[in-house]
């Protein structure tokens, strides 16, 4: 009968069933968890620390303007020196790692201006090593920026029409992650979705002496409409066709944990789910069935519908931000790329955490 001075929960619990008949109301009252704010932060079992997330960066070559992307409100076309601003910013709110995507002055049907160790990524890993000495740098590995098709490889003709010639796309992967490694990334990240890339590129870093630069995979990556907003960014659509050969079917759970064991196999360090709100799922069972670190991608069309719904006054645009990237911490994610980066990094700060 001492239910008031229960030590624990499973007391209560015991005490509970031997009494229910006397009390009136519950007895186990979860809400005494959430009474006060001190409470509710001494239970709270995740959260979102600027330095989880991974801020995406297009560059540009220094002859075109700075111009923010219609579809991504607040997000740039950047030059050099402005993505280095970026960084300096971030870096100075506590976010520790750019990931990069170029736009060539040129494209041909290889990408081959993705390995030119003057591209404006190569230029930016430079840059940033120098400037923001410490920031970790990501440089993402895809023909699709470079390639005048559009396509994530060498695009091939064959009887049957065309397809990316997948063996002969590793070739070039390796070239490009090459370029990025000797201008000074930390970790390369292939988003291709070419079978036996990681392993190709791997091979080829250790083969330079790049034995300390890592791969992010994206390992599980869909053939999403959620991609939109980043091909008007990185200007990346395919002229024809479609990546459904390559991409995975928004379908697959198996297989896309499939496709995340060949990659720790191949030596991924890092394993990716794109997109992440959809794929939630995917992100924790990475989580439970794989060691290494889980990166969610928060893409480009995640972002825009946000903004959109904000602009409109149909959302507190702030805490639906909030309320995603925790939603992908408590799904299993350690790291997660997300355009939200600054301006969560700057409400973290105004509100003091
Ligand atoms: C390049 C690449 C894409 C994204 C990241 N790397 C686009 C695509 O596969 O078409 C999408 C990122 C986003 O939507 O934010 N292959």
């Amino acid at each position: 009968m001492e239910m008031k001075m229960s030590p624990s929960l499973t007391t209560d619990l015991a005490a509970a069933s031997a009494t229910k008949t006397d009390v009136e109301g519950p007895v186990i009252r979860p809400r005494r968890l959430r009474r006060t704010p001190a409470i509710r932060e001494m239970v709270r079992e995740n959260e979102v620390k600027p330095a989880d997330l991974i801020l995406p960066a297009f560059v540009v070559p220094a002859s075109r303007p700075r111009k923010e992307i219609p579809s991504m409100p607040g997000i740039f076309q950047n030059r050099v020196d402005e993505v280095v601003e970026e960084c300096r910013l971030a870096w100075s709110l506590g976010v520790r790692s750019v990931l990069l995507f170029g736009i060539p002055e040129t494209k041909d049907g290889v990408g081959s201006s993705s390995w030119q160790d003057d591209g404006p990524v190569q230029q930016a890993i430079r840059a940033i090593r120098e400037k923001v000495p410490e920031m970790m740098v990501i440089a993402d590995v895809c023909m699709c920026e470079y390639t005048d098709h559009g396509h994530c490889g060498a695009v091939r003709e064959d009887g049957r029409g065309w397809d990316v010639d997948n063996d002969a796309t590793l070739e070039l992967l390796a070239r490009q992650s090459l370029s990025f490694a000797r201008a000074g990334a930390d970790f390369v990240a292939p988003s291709d979705m070419m079978d036996g890339r990681v392993r190709a590129i791997r091979c080829a870093l250790d083969d330079g002496d790049f034995t300390s630069v890592g791969i992010i995979a994206y390992s599980a990556k869909f053939a999403s409409a959620f991609y939109g907003p980043f091909r008007e960014a990185a200007e990346s659509a395919p002229q024809f066709g479609d990546r459904r050969s390559y991409q995975m079917d928004p379908a697959n759970a198996r297989e896309a944990l499939r496709e995340i064991a060949l990659d720790v196999d191949e030596g991924a360090d890092m394993v990716m789910v794109k997109p992440a709100l959809s794929y939630m799922d995917l992100i924790q069972a990475a989580r439970q069935e794989f060691d290494l670190p889980v990166v969610a991608y928060n893409v480009s069309g995640e972002y825009a519908m946000i903004k959109a719904a904000e602009e409109r006054g149909w959302i507190d645009g702030a805490r639906v931000t909030d309320e995603v990237l925790l939603s992908f911490k408590r799904a299993g994610a350690d790291l997660i790329i997300s355009y939200h980066t600054l301006d969560f990094a700057r409400r973290y700060h105004e509100r003091g955490r």
